[in-house]
């Protein structure tokens, strides 16, 4: 039993993340975290990426002041833009979320999928590249999302708004889809939404379980799982309001949870 107690330390720009978190700490329960919600700075759909760098290194910053012993990336935006930043600037294993391309064009009978993000991530070279290497020979429909994300930060109250936007968008997946990435870590929390939206059976596919998979080979390669059996603790801070992060996050997660501010 290894007793590696470093924290894993887990960003985005909301609470989108947290749909990274509960995966992690559902196949990595041992294991203690550090997450940080950039809400001073949501949406990350809408910036540039000169400023996605800039905050992806201060955030990692502010997080290395816990030890952490692994990064994780838990939005694509700031994945698609800042990941090899971060990679040449800091010494420590870093995984990134993308949207799940490559399962999607592996699994898919009809040839045609579609994914949805926020307008940064659709229109990045990152998903270009992505495309290109995984989903030959597949159709991938690229649907920018210009303000979903907005619907899970205010803890989904206003639904209508989510499902006017979710009609909207989704119109535009093709009738021959089978399946939808879901290309941003805070649609798994519309999951319900879209598929009443969408109105017929389609595959959704996140990238949670499998950010959760290779964070643990990551650490079990470099020697630093923590193994032991009791629950690790997991501590939240918010750029933005702490009371607020804690009302929708405790909703999102179904359990309750507390929040400091951070200053990045
Ligand atoms: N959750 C983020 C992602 O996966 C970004 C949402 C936003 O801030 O625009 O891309």
């Amino acid at each position: 039993m290894v007793m590696n107690t470093r924290p894993i330390g887990i960003f985005d720009s909301g609470v989108g993340g947290l749909s990274i978190l509960r995966e992690l700490q559902k196949q990595l329960p041992g294991e203690n975290y550090v997450f940080l919600a950039d809400q001073a700075h949501v949406p990350y759909g809408e910036k540039t990426p000169a400023q996605l760098r800039t905050l992806a290194v201060r955030i990692t910053k502010f997080l290395l002041t816990y030890d952490i012993k692994l990064l994780v990336i838990a939005c694509n935006t700031a994945t698609c833009y800042a990941i090899n930043t971060l990679r040449n600037r800091f010494d420590l294993p870093i995984v990134g979320t993308v949207p799940a391309v490559k399962p999607a064009a592996q699994y898919s009978r009809s040839k045609t999928v579609a994914v949805i993000g926020t307008p940064a991530t659709i229109k990045s070279d990152a998903l270009t590249m992505l495309i290109e290497t995984h989903a030959r020979g597949v159709r991938v429909v690229r649907i920018g999302c210009k303000g979903l994300e907005d619907t899970v930060e205010t803890g989904l109250l206003d639904g209508a708004r989510a499902d006017t936007l979710l009609n909207h968008y989704l119109s535009r997946v093709p009738r021959s889809a089978d399946l939808l990435v879901l290309g941003c870590t805070h649609y798994p929390f519309l999951k319900n939404r879209i598929r009443r939206s969408l109105g017929r059976r389609i595959r959704l596919i996140d990238s949670g379980s499998a950010i959760a998979r290779r964070s643990k080979s990551v650490l079990i390669a470099s020697g630093t799982a923590n193994t032991r059996g009791r629950a690790g603790l997991t501590r939240y801070f918010t750029t933005g309001s702490p009371e607020n992060f804690a009302s929708v996050a405790s909703k999102l997660l179904k359990k309750p949870v507390r929040a400091l501010r951070a200053d990045i």
